[in-house]
């Protein structure tokens, strides 16, 4: 299930739906998946995997990232990004995700997560504008 061919920005968000039903959450018991489509062509899932020691938690979106990069590489670019919840409740990405997604992600990828007014997408540079980077 985690790669995929040319899915469009629902298919993403379903199989963003399907990630979260692996979540590992006992604690919050906050169900979330993300998806992402890279520039390859592939999708990759991940889900959010809590702790007993509550600030190793790994989110959804870091979760999917560290698995896209270790599937294909550093030089891989996320061109769409899909975060969904099994609680019916607004989950954008946090400040940790979107800082690690900028390392990856295309300024203009569009990045649709559950907010509360339903489903809102917008372009990763409004998502986090003034990222932090390294230029060595
Ligand atoms: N969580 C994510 O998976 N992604 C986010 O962007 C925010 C929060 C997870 C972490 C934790 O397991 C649960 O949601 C409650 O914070």
């Amino acid at each position: 299930m985690d790669v995929k061919d040319s899915a469009g920005l629902k298919d993403l968000m379903e199989l963003a739906r399907l990630a979260a039903q692996r979540s590992y959450s006992p604690y919050s018991k906050f169900r979330v998946g993300a998806a992402l489509r890279l520039s390859n062509g592939a999708v990759v899932t991940g889900t959010n995997v809590e702790n007993a020691s509550y600030g190793l938690t790994i989110c959804a979106e870091r979760s999917a990232l560290v698995s896209a990069v270790s599937q294909f590489g550093p030089e891989i670019r996320v061109e769409a990004v899909a975060v969904a919840n099994l609680n019916d409740a607004a989950s954008s990405p946090c400040g940790a995700c979107r800082q690690m997604l900028a390392e990856f992600t295309l300024p203009d990828a569009p990045v649709v997560f559950p907010s509360t007014d339903g489903m809102i997408t917008m372009p990763f540079k409004e998502v986090l504008p003034a990222a932090f980077e390294m230029k060595l």
